[in-house]
């Protein structure tokens, strides 16, 4: 007999004979009524026991948690909240779980208690719907692309260069720690990290991207990147993923169109193919702003938020508007921003950029033209001299989703901006090979993708969108 799902099983019009299923119990009632997840989907299949028919010390080890093998015939529910459920015939124990130590109960957990189960926390209905959500949000990335005649590139997650000229890059390191090699002065030379070179991970896949793009076109790179920034926000990770299209001969507004239409095909995608998840999830979120003082809640349920986004335009504003806006702007009656807009020039911090999705314009928002000292040594610089063809897309209650720029393409400007940086031309003369060789207008950009995750789920905190976060205090799995 062929194991169904339980997803296969719900979605059943006809009363089936003979079923077979595996999962695990997430509750068991009145000694009649199991309630079994196989990851399937976020419902539960309920499977009916006549207990008078099976032994007591079996029954005792149907415990949230245990892994069990049922098979039966599916029938019409005569109980409310399932169209379906299974008459047990025959009930088997695969993994038992000891009930008094199992950490995952039928109850509300806090989100901080269930990242210290990683592990086990894609057992509960959020967690495993977030990871749902996750996976086909990876899918629908990769067939966006695929469908428009992108190809998929690897790029190396050991490199020695600094793609954002940052600094925030864990070292990767090959040197015997009990025998390293001395420099004169008897400090550890970590210039022979990797086999006589300086390495690190990589903290983006963009420039090798760039390499791609001048050849075959259209590219893109999906895959972990890490920065070693000491920042604890509910934004940041050490270690996260992000989707890195690059696309010879097109613009920055080219690259706008581009991101704007991507994304909306990504949440498209999901609000068709994962709708009861998001559901799920939607009705915890409304169930939490219950509780909350009316200021507090949130205008829009999250399906609506969805499909707000991909039924409206992102609004395009340069970083020289939106320094005016701010500037004339209070982000309530009370408060002042924590750091004013004096000058133009200044970088945007994440306050004056929720202000201007949240507040002024509502919707998402892509700034364009940044300062040229704000950002980092490829961006193509502009004919007034001082900014570059940058753009960061910002969205509602995340804040930064994008970065991306058009490139600069001319080799003597980048040489002259890499030398005013102390950038080292030895370091990336393959970069500059691309400006001597056939040289041409190319963008892209980078999107986070657990901050993608965030806003299809509308969860508020990064570490909970990814299987095992990496973050100073979380790396222990
Ligand atoms: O703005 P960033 O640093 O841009 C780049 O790395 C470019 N090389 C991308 C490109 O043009 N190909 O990072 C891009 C995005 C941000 O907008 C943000 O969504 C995400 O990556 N991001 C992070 N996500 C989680 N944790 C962190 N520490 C992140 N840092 C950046
Ligand atoms: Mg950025």
């Amino acid at each position: 007999m062929k194991t169904r799902t339980v997803s296969e099983l719900l979605s059943q019009e006809n009363v089936l004979t003979e079923v077979d299923i595996k999962g695990w119990v997430r509750t068991f009632r009145a000694n009649r009524f199991i309630a079994l997840n196989d990851g399937s989907t976020i419902n539960n299949i309920q499977c009916v026991i006549d207990f008078e028919k099976f032994d007591d010390t079996l029954l005792k080890r149907i415990t949230t948690g245990a892994a069990i093998h049922v098979t039966g015939a599916l029938v019409e529910s005569q109980g409310k909240g399932q169209s379906v459920e299974i008459q047990v015939e025959s009930l088997e124990v695969l993994g038992d779980s000891d009930p008094e130590t199992y950490p995952i109960q039928p109850k509300k957990h806090s989100f901080e208690f269930l990242r210290e189960n990683a592990h086990l926390r894609t057992r509960t209905n959020t967690f495993s719907a977030v990871m749902r959500l996750r996976s086909t949000l990876s899918f629908a990335i990769h067939k966006y692309f695929n469908d428009h005649g992108f190809y998929y590139m690897h790029t190396p997650i050991i490199t020695g260069s600094d793609a954002e000229g940052a600094g925030e890059m864990f070292r990767v390191s090959a040197l015997d720690p009990k025998n390293p090699p001395l420099k004169e002065d008897g400090d550890i030379d970590y210039s022979q990290d990797f086999f006589g070179k300086e390495t690190n991970l990589t903290v983006s896949g963009q420039l090798e991207a760039e390499t791609y793009a001048m050849s075959l076109g259209k590219v893109y790179t999906f895959g972990p990147t890490f920065r070693a920034e000491n920042s604890n926000t509910s934004r940041h990770l050490a270690e996260f993923w992000m989707i890195e299209p690059e696309v010879a001969f097109m613009d920055l507004a080219g690259n706008m169109d581009l991101a704007e239409d991507f994304m909306k095909f990504v949440l498209k995608y999901v609000l068709e193919h994962n709708r009861e998840d998001l559901n799920f999830l939607d009705k915890r979120l409304q169930d939490e702003d219950k509780l909350k003082p009316q200021a507090e809640r949130n205008e829009m349920t999250l399906i609506e938020k969805l499909n707000f986004v991909t039924d409206n335009h992102f609004k395009r504003v340069s970083y020289t508007e939106a320094i005016d806006i701010l500037r004339n702007s209070k982000p309530n009656k009370k408060k002042k921003f924590k750091y004013p807009i004096n000058e133009w020039g200044t970088d945007l911090q994440s306050e004056h950029e929720r202000y201007l999705v949240e507040k002024h314009f509502k919707c998402p928002v892509i700034l364009f033209d940044y300062p040229a000292n704000i950002k980092a040594f490829y961006m193509r610089l502009n004919d007034d001299g001082k900014t570059v063809r940058a753009m960061d897309i910002l969205f509602p209650g995340i804040g930064e989703m994008v970065g991306g720029s058009q490139r600069e393409e001319r080799l003597d400007v980048l040489r002259e901006k890499m030398a005013a940086l102390n950038i080292p031309e030895e370091e990336l003369w393959w970069y500059l090979d691309l400006r001597k060789y056939g040289s041409a207008v190319h963008s892209g950009f980078g999107l986070g993708f657990e901050r993608l995750v965030m806003f299809v789920t509308g969860m508020s905190n990064i570490r909970d969108v990814i299987p095992f976060p990496r973050t100073p205090q979380n790396a222990e799995f």
